[in-house]
Order: C-alpha cells, then sequence, then structure tokens
C-alpha cells in the first residue's frame, strides 16, 4: 500500500502512526531511564490515551514477563488497535489488556510505569483536573513507579501555520489553528495529503492548553512525586535538528521548537 493510498482508501490510525509516533524509541526511553533509577528492567506498565496501544503491545514484546494496560476512551480506536497490534501478538495478547475508561480512574494491580504521550494530557485544561490526573497516576503506580510524559514547546508553538513532513505514500500536515495568549489555548489539527492530490482534512483536532514545563513539574510536585526531571534532547548541528539524545537538564536555551520528556518519581 502506500503508494496508492487516497482521502477515500487510507485509514486515519496508520497514517497517524506513521507521521508522529515512535513507540519504540519511547519504550527505549522508558526501560533506560527506569533501569537508571531502579538497577533492573519495568515489568508492568499502563499507557495513558493509549489509542492503538501501540506502546503497550512494544512493551509487551520486549520481555515474556512484561504485561500493560491501555486506556482510552474511544472504542474505535481501540478495536483498531485490538486487530492491528494486540491480537498478532498471539498468546502474548493476553498479557495486554485495553480498557475502555478515563484516565482519571485509579486502575489496579499497581504498575511499575505509566506513560502519557504525545502531549494527550494538554487536553486538561484547567490547574484542578490536570492535578487530579497526575494524582490518579500517583495512586495507580507501585511505591517505587515512575511517570513518563511529554510536553512541546517552544516560540514557535504560540505561531498559528502549518508544517508539512513528507511520508511514504502521503504528506503529513501538522496545523496550528490557533492560540489564545490569555488562556493559553491551542487548536491544533491533522491532516493527510495524497499523491491523488485528495486530502483527509481535520483527520484529528486537538483542544489544548499548552503547559509550561514549571506549571506540570509543580503539580506533579504538588501531588507526591518527590523528584521530577525534565530531559532536554541534544542538538545535531550537522542535521540542524534534535538528535534523539534526552538527558536531565535544568537549564536550557531557548528555541523555536522543542520536544522534552517529563519523568516523576514516587
Ligand atoms: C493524541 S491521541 C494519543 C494517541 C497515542 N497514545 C499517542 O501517543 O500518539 C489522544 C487519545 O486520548 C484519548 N482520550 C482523550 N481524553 C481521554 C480521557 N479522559 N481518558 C482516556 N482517553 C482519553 C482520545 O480518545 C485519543 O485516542
Amino acid at each position: 500500500m502506500g503508494k496508492g493510498w487516497t482521502a477515500k482508501n487510507a485509514c486515519k490510525y496508520t497514517l497517524y502512526e506513521m507521521a508522529v509516533q515512535c513507540v519504540e524509541a519511547d519504550i527505549d526511553f522508558i526501560d533506560r531511564v527506569y533501569r537508571e533509577r531502579r538497577g533492573h528492567l519495568p515489568v508492568s506498565l499502563r499507557e495513558d490515551f493509549c489509542g492503538s496501544a501501540a506502546a503497550a503491545v512494544e512493551f509487551v514484546r520486549r520481555r515474556p514477563q512484561n504485561s500493560a494496560i491501555g486506556l482510552d476512551l474511544d472504542g474505535d480506536v481501540l478495536e483498531w488497535g485490538n486487530k492491528t497490534h494486540r491480537q498478532p501478538l498471539g498468546k502474548d495478547a493476553a498479557r495486554v489488556k485495553l480498557l475502555k475508561k478515563n484516565v482519571m480512574e485509579v486502575t489496579r494491580p499497581p504498575v511499575d510505569v505509566e506513560m502519557g504521550m504525545n502531549f494527550s494530557y494538554f487536553i486538561f485544561k484547567k490547574r484542578e483536573e490536570l492535578k487530579a490526573y497526575f494524582k490518579t497516576a500517583f495512586r495507580s503506580l507501585k511505591p517505587d513507579g515512575i511517570f513518563f510524559l511529554d510536553a512541546y514547546g517552544g516560540s514557535d508553538a504560540q505561531v498559528p501555520q502549518e508544517e508539512k513532513h513528507k511520508k511514504k505514500g502521503f504528506t503529513y500536515i501538522w496545523e496550528q489553528h490557533s492560540y489564545n495568549p490569555i488562556g493559553s489555548d491551542v487548536e491544533n489539527r491533522i491532516h493527510f495529503k495524497f499523491r491523488d492530490g485528495t486530502q483527509l482534512r481535520d483527520a484529528f483536532i486537538y483542544e489544548w492548553r499548552l503547559w509550561s514545563l514549571k506549571e506540570i513539574s509543580e503539580l506533579l510536585q504538588e501531588v507526591g512525586f518527590k523528584r521530577v526531571d525534565i530531559y532536554w534532547e541534544g542538538w545535531d548541528d550537522d542535521a540542524e535538528e534534535g538528535d534523539g539524545n534526552f538527558q536531565i537538564a535544568s537549564d536550557a536555551e531557548s528555541c523555536p521548537g522543542w520536544v522534552a520528556y517529563v519523568v516523576a518519581e514516587k
């Protein structure tokens, strides 16, 4: 497929995964940091806002003792993830549970790692809502559990604009549709364009609050996480882009666009 994709026949979930996600890199990062902190690898994971649960399945694929749960409110994407990622695991599919649940629900048994990627928690626009979500994460983790999030920002994040990226068989368009400097509200949209000229407009629409790293860190500490670190990405001078190597930082240069990991330890 790929070459023959059009707005009519393409699957928006496949396109999203190809354009946006890199679950291997996320799980590599989680394994690395967890082992550095705890001296061994994690065996249980909760993926919040899991969508197709690609990360939960990747985690389970890594080691035979691993298990994962994924939480999402959208039954359609959960079903697509079940067919596309979970069922192909065969008998190991039993180690992945997909739950049509709100991430605001505490889950049992407690897990080593909870993750929420691709800025999904920016959906919580009020301080009290985000704090309640972080509290849920705290309660769903084991006493030595670690919570992993990502965040994005930079001066460009506040500018309505479109960014186009060529992918195999389609173009991925990230549209920053609006930014409200008073409420810090952003609306971002994802569109896909195909070789035949057709477009899948508004495949995904996100109405978020653009939270700062400082606000996120403070809220995590307020709910009880005893250590919160920001992992900042290194810079590749030749490629003129981030090098994919994330290290703990407390100072960073102002830059137009950044993505960082947030790691909160119980
Ligand atoms: C940006 S997508 C994230 C997909 C994928 N996990 C990733 O990292 O790219 C956000 C997902 O969050 C889900 N969602 C939004 N609010 C939720 C909530 N309160 N509880 C559970 N899932 C929620 C949506 O249904 C959607 O699938």
